[in-house]
């Protein structure tokens, strides 16, 4: 009884408020239209195009979800992001904010968050080198230097600092532990103790090839590349391994010159010391004659 006397009080105050909300509004002339955005939205160049804006709030969407829809198709902003964000995830897809815009296939940089596409851009830097351009290895996996985030929010994607996080694994991290692990110094931008760049060493004592060596082990130059500096300086032969660019053996492995590491390390090289397989190069396996193993 008691709450159907609430119900009917509340519906006569409701109603009572929508009369009087219909009579004021009848007074008013309607406002021109307001446009909730500033004018380039829609304008890449323009300091409010709404890339901006979502950058400027922390990459944050949900606050874009409140008027265009959860699902990016309109809402009561009655305008779709889908329009142009045409892939699945609309704008939450792996090539919105970095990568090519124009190839969902190429989500890392460049196009770097900043918007920049130039190699010595510290977003961009030797992205292109280890993903597709790579010519001394197998072309190296984004996992090897990031944790890969499954969607937009995944813990560990976007967080308040300001650079991506590098977190080494795979390859990278062969061989290695404590002081020695690899690391990505944010400061001077280099990489220093991976594998692929050389932190490696390999026992006398446990080879079936003692003669080969000249001292207890054979050690790699764990070289520290610079990442925006893609000018071929860490490509020649003796920067990661080599005891001269003549002699790119490393350091406790007998003498040997260029043109002979191709007559005991003839699935990986040739006689004038080209990589001719890179699948066998910079692949975590010693190749020496027609072997292949792990140490
Ligand atoms: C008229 C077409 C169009 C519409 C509609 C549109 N976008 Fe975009 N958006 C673009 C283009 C084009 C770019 C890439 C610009 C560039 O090359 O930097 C972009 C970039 C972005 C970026 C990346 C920004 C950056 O700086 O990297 C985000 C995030 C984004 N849009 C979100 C949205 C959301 C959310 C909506 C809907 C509320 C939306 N967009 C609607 C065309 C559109
Ligand atoms: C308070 C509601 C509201 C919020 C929040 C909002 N928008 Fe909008 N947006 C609108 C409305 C309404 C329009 C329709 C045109 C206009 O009024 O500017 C629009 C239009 C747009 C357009 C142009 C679409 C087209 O088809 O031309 C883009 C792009 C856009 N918004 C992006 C964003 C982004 C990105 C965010 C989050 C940072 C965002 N909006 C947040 C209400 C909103
Ligand atoms: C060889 C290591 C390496 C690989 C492989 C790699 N990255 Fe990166 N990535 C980096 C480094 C180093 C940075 C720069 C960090 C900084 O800002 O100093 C970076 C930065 C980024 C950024 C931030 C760009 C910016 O503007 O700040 C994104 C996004 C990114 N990487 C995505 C990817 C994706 C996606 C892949 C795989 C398709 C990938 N990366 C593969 C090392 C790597
Ligand atoms: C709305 C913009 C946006 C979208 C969409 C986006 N990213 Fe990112 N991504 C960023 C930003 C910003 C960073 C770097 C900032 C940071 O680390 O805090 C980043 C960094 C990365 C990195 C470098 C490692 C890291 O976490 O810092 C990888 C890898 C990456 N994104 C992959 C992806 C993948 C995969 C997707 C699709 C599932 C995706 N991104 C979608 C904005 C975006
Ligand atoms: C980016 C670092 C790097 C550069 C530059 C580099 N190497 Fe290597 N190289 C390695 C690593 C790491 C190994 C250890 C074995 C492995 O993982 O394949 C290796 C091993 C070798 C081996 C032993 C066979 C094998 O693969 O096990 C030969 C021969 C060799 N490199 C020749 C060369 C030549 C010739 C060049 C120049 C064209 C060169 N390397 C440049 C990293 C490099
Ligand atoms: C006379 C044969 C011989 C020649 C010539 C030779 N190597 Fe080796 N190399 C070996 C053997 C044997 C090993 C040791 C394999 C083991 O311990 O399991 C080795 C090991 C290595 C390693 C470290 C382990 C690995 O394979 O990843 C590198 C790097 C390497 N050689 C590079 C070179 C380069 C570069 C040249 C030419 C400058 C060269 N070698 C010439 C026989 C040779």
């Amino acid at each position: 009884m008691k709450k159907i006397t609430i119900s009917l009080t509340l519906l006569i105050i409701f109603s009572i408020a929508l009369v009087s909300c219909s009579e004021i509004q009848s007074d008013i002339t309607p406002p021109a239209k307001i446009s909730i955005h500033k004018e380039g939205v829609n304008n890449p160049a323009s300091p409010n195009f709404h890339g901006k804006l979502v950058k400027e709030n922390n990459w944050d969407l949900k606050s874009c979800q409140q008027c265009h829809a959860a699902n990016y198709s309109g809402g009561t902003a009655k305008a779709s992001c889908l329009d142009c964000h045409r892939l699945p995830g609309g704008p939450e897809a792996c090539n919105t904010c970095h990568g090519d815009f124009t190839n969902p296939y190429k989500i890392a940089p460049p196009r770097d968050l900043n918007g920049n596409i130039s190699e010595s851009s510290r977003g961009v830097g030797s992205h292109i080198k280890h993903l597709d351009g790579n010519t001394l290895g197998n072309d190296v996996e984004c996992s090897v230097c990031h944790i890969i985030p499954r969607s937009l929010y995944d813990v560990g994607h976007i967080d308040s600092v300001a650079y991506a996080e590098v977190i080494f694994s795979g390859l990278a991290v062969k061989g290695t532990s404590g002081l020695n692990q690899p690391r990505y110094k944010y400061d001077s931008l280099k990489c220093a103790n991976t594998y692929c760049h050389g932190n490696f060493s390999f026992d006398r004592a446990t080879s079936n090839y003692t003669w080969a060596f000249t001292q207890a082990q054979m050690v790699g130059n764990n070289s520290t590349p610079i990442w925006n500096v893609v000018d071929g300086t860490y490509k020649k032969c003796n920067t990661c391994h080599g005891k001269s660019l003549t002699d790119p053996s490393p350091v406790g492995h007998i003498n040997s010159t260029i043109s002979a590491c191709g007559s005991c390390h003839p699935t990986v090289v040739d006689n004038q010391g080209n990589i001719i397989d890179k699948e066998k190069h910079i692949n975590g396996k010693i190749n020496v004659f027609n072997l292949e193993y792990e140490r």
